[in-house]
């Protein structure tokens, strides 16, 4: 039985069914060290019914970034440590080439430098707002999928009822290192008030299970009178923002360390002018809807003459949303450019977003 399944993460799914196989008594196993999925093909075995090691034929293969006279023993070590076995039947060297030392990083989503704060962040990232807004098994589902598939940055908020979901699937995928994420969450506007500020970000950590967000962001540029969150908002219930006392208390975030970086989110060049006027620690980051028919090209010029990281939201125009159109999606430019080169709009979208002469842009959506 071969063991890859592309991209390369060790998966539940993956042990279950090698243990299946056993079952059905496959004996003969074929992994690599590129495929990561030593560690789930040796799990599978001890719990199966395989009494005596030589009932087996074990084939694992070296990579190329050990494909170096100095690292091939460690390798092979390592390989038998992830199986917990003392030998393999086959080493195989995997390519005939070999690569730079290091972490084989296939299929990794490109990051880049936040201006402030100091953290990278994946340049792709999934969202989890579903509307009408309920915590729900679906997105727990669609959220854990996406780790299988290798997606490390998500997009919540307190407003969306994703946070509890976002950190179940997080427990049970396969996430060995809380430094492997990118999280996202935001205030929203009933707590955007200085005192308020704190206590919602604590109460969001307690949702998640996490000791610490990576980018905390004001949802709005706007408060509303405190209480529930209430989505569209009830205008009677609108104030102004106080920015230099909530942005205070947002940078205090910062410095306990429950957050590495803070930013915002809706805000347009004046707001952000008047944010830079009073804050102590500059925004990393301004989340905004930005799609090829809504380019925002003056924001975009601001952000980045002051070193502020873009995150692009409705990417694809979220459509079927409240907020959404089918814009972007039934484009006929975009249907044109796809037709030609046999790719979805989808992807047409993401391959202009990857063009794009600066890259500090990211973007997230939702699918599923
Ligand atoms: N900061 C803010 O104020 C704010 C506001 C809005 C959103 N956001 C964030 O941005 C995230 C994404 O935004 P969004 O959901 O509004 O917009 P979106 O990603 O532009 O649109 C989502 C819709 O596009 C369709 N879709 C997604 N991937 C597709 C694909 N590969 N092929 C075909 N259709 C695809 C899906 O429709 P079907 O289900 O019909 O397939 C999905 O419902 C949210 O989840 C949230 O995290 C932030």
């Amino acid at each position: 039985m071969g063991t890859a399944a592309y991209p390369f993460v060790a998966s539940e799914a993956t042990k279950l069914s090698i243990l299946h196989a056993i079952e059905l008594r496959y004996r003969h196993f074929d992994t690599a060290a590129v495929y990561r999925l030593e560690q789930p093909l040796g799990e599978a075995i001890r719990l199966g019914p395989i009494t005596s090691r030589d009932e087996l034929f074990m084939t694992s293969k070296l990579r190329c970034t050990d494909a170096h006279h100095d690292l091939v023993l460690s390798a092979l070590q390592k390989t038998l440590q992830n199986l917990q076995f003392e030998y393999l039947d086959l080493s195989l060297i995997h390519f005939l080439a070999c690569s730079k030392p290091g972490e084989y990083e296939m299929g990794k989503i490109p990051e880049v430098p936040l201006g402030s704060g100091g953290q990278s962040i994946p340049l792709l990232g999934m969202g989890t707002a579903a509307y009408p807004f309920v915590a729900s098994e679906a997105t727990k589902l669609s959220i854990l999928h996406a780790i299988e598939l290798g997606y490390r940055h998500f997009d919540t908020a307190a407003l969306y009822q994703s946070e509890q979901p976002l950190g179940e699937a997080i427990r049970l995928g396969p996430i060995t290192s809380r430094d492997e994420l990118f999280i996202t969450s935001k205030l929203w506007c009933t707590d955007a008030h200085h005192d308020l500020v704190l206590p919602a970000l604590r109460k969001t950590l307690q949702n998640l299970q996490l000791e610490y967000l990576d980018l905390y962001l004001i949802h709005f540029p706007v408060s509303s009178k405190p209480g529930e969150y209430v989505f569209p908002f009830k205008t009677e219930e609108l104030l102004p923002l106080d920015i230099k006392s909530v942005w205070e208390a947002m940078e205090e975030c910062q410095k306990l360390g429950l957050t590495k970086s803070i930013g915002v989110s809706n805000f347009s060049c004046k707001k952000l002018e008047k944010l830079l006027a009073v804050a102590k620690i500059p925004p990393a980051v301004n989340q905004v809807e930005m799609n090829p028919l809504w380019q925002q090209k003056k924001l975009r010029q601001f952000c980045r003459e002051k070193g502020i990281h873009i995150t692009a939201y409705s990417p694809l125009g979220a459509k079927g949303t409240l907020w959404g159109t089918d814009k972007v999606m039934e484009c006929e430019v975009l249907k044109e450019i796809g037709d030609a080169r046999g790719k979805t709009v989808a992807q047409v979208k993401y391959s202009l977003t990857r063009a794009q002469p600066s890259k500090a842009l990211s973007e997230i959506s939702f699918n599923k």
